[in-house]
């Protein structure tokens, strides 16, 4: 029984390949549109906006997180930043540990409410969204293989921001795996550990400051 199954399911492997490859030879098209996500761009190299990012997989949601020790000049207003990825991009994840080429994630920024409905304590999302980020692995399209792309709304197409920008040096310097911060994507976490994809410079960040 086992190996027949085996065969067959290698002879669907085949067919689907001779069916894709039939497919690439006469129009290139079906093969991106196949991919859930690949990163589009504009004549102008701005980011077309990913469209049902609000479908992909999610990562977490951070509340007021702050990069900096000095307190927040802006905290009279709690906000939340939920991150997405596509969903192709994070069963690669899951099977190797780090992100493949063509890895698309979303930074989406919503103020907190507390007040509203028959809620009284604690915080909750508002519809209004106030910050649209996304990081990008293009590896021909950008030399540090990584590019961000600011948004001023999620509908709009998003500049590319320049390469010496703070953002470049944070993500190097201290997110855990290929320059995204794992360290708060609690899925993900373990995956990175079990794999050993963890970066040299967040282990040794670990080590010295100790994980909380
Ligand atoms: C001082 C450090 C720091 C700087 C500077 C910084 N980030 Fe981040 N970024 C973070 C942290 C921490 C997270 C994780 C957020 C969470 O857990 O909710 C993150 C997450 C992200 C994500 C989600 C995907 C990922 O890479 O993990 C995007 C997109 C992003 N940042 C964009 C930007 C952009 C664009 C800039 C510059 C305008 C920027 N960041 C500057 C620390 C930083």
């Amino acid at each position: 029984m086992f190996p027949k199954a085996r065969l067959s399911a290698g002879f669907v492997c085949l067919l689907a390949a001779a069916c894709a490859l039939s497919f690439i030879s006469r129009s290139p098209q079906v093969v991106r549109a196949d991919n859930d996500a690949a990163p589009a761009y504009a004549a102008n190299g701005d980011l077309l906006p990913p469209k049902n990012y609000r479908e992909w997989i999610y990562l977490t949601s951070g509340i007021d997180m702050s990069y900096s020790p000095k307190a927040m000049d802006m905290q009279d207003h709690s906000v939340f930043d939920n991150v997405f990825v596509n969903p192709s991009a994070y069963r690669s994840f899951v099977a190797t540990g780090t992100w493949p080429d063509k890895t698309v994630m979303v930074l989406e920024v919503r103020g907190a409410k507390s007040k509203g409905s028959i809620n009284h304590s604690g915080h909750f999302q508002d519809t209004e969204i106030m910050g649209f980020e996304v990081h990008v692995k293009d590896e021909a399209s950008f030399p540090g293989k990584w590019a961000f792309f600011d948004f001023d709304s999620p509908d709009k197409n998003g500049t590319l921001i320049p390469n010496d920008a703070p953002c470049y040096t944070c993500h190097a310097a201290h997110a855990a795996v290929d320059t995204t911060f794992v360290q708060f994507y609690p899925t993900l976490l373990p995956i990175a550990k079990a794999k050993g994809t963890l970066a040299a410079a967040y282990l040794n960040e670990e080590s010295t400051t100790g994980s909380k």
